[in-house]
């Protein structure tokens, strides 16, 4: 499969890549793991709150959206059309049919895969669309399945997102706990030299969750404090621009 390719040794970089699709196959295999959990609109405000409030995400009705590595429940809560990507497409006809009644879908695929961004490309054009309007990219546990040695490689994929977006579009993100402060507020500051407005917040993040595991009936809500990933919101202000490199 073609990959993301970063500067890095060949081989090392191969080996990252294998062992990452290792743990995504393995994810697939756990269907309740919570990894593996998808949630939507109030979750997500949970992250971004800080960055954005909840009317003004209510107010894009007209916004077209990308949830990746992420199940898109986030678009059906805004009522927004758009895309999720990610491993597997878990939804069952009816869903594939509402979803789709509402210019909704979900591509399976590994971000880690250049076919992947082509396959969201080509969603965008047979849409005739010009680009997003509002990109999620909060994957939670799915920054396991992400080669921890190669922190550019985040920012590699957020490049490929970008090129996809509208003027003026908003894109809201967890940046993954394994990438240095330093290296984050490197790209912050050259994202505002470039015209760029980028916008963090790093503090503590609640998240409830409600676990079912398969088979039993009783619905767990745990309540899970988790490091403090660095939140960030971009804008970009042009469709000519684009984000700097590290
Ligand atoms: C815990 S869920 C989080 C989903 C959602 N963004 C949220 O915040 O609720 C992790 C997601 O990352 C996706 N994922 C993990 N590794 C991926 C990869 N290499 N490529 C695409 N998606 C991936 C999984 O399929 C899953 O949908």
């Amino acid at each position: 499969m073609d990959e993301l390719t970063t500067e890095h040794d060949p081989a090392v970089w191969r080996k990252s890549i294998r062992d990452s699709r290792a743990k995504s196959s393995q994810w697939k295999e756990e269907g309740d793991s919570w990894r593996y959990k998808n949630f939507g609109l109030d979750s997500y405000l949970e992250s971004f709150g800080s960055l954005v409030k909840k009317e003004e995400l209510e107010a894009k009705q007209h916004a077209v959206g990308l949830d990746l590595m992420g199940q898109g429940q986030i678009l059906r809560d805004l009522d927004i059309r758009g895309v999720g990507v990610t491993l597997v497409d878990p939804r069952n006809t009816t869903q594939v049919l509402d979803d789709r009644a509402h210019q909704r879908d979900i591509i399976s695929g590994d971000v880690l895969a250049r076919q992947t961004y082509k396959k969201i490309e080509k969603w965008l054009s047979d849409g005739g669309l010009s680009g997003f309007n509002l990109v999620f990219i909060r994957p939670l546990g799915g920054t396991e399945a992400l080669p921890k040695n190669h922190p550019e490689l985040y920012f590699t994929l957020l490049s490929r997102i970008w090129k996809m977006m509208d003027s003026e579009a908003m894109l809201l993100t967890e940046v993954p706990t394994f990438i240095p402060k330093d290296v984050v507020q490197h790209f912050i500051d050259q994202c505002n030299t470039n015209g760029v407005q980028a916008k963090f917040v790093q503090e503590e993040t609640r998240l409830t969750t409600s676990i079912r595991k398969a088979g039993e009936n009783t619905l767990k809500v745990q309540e899970r404090f988790r490091k403090n990933p660095i939140k960030l919101k971009l804008i970009k202000p042009n469709s000519a621009s684009k984000l700097p490199t590290l």
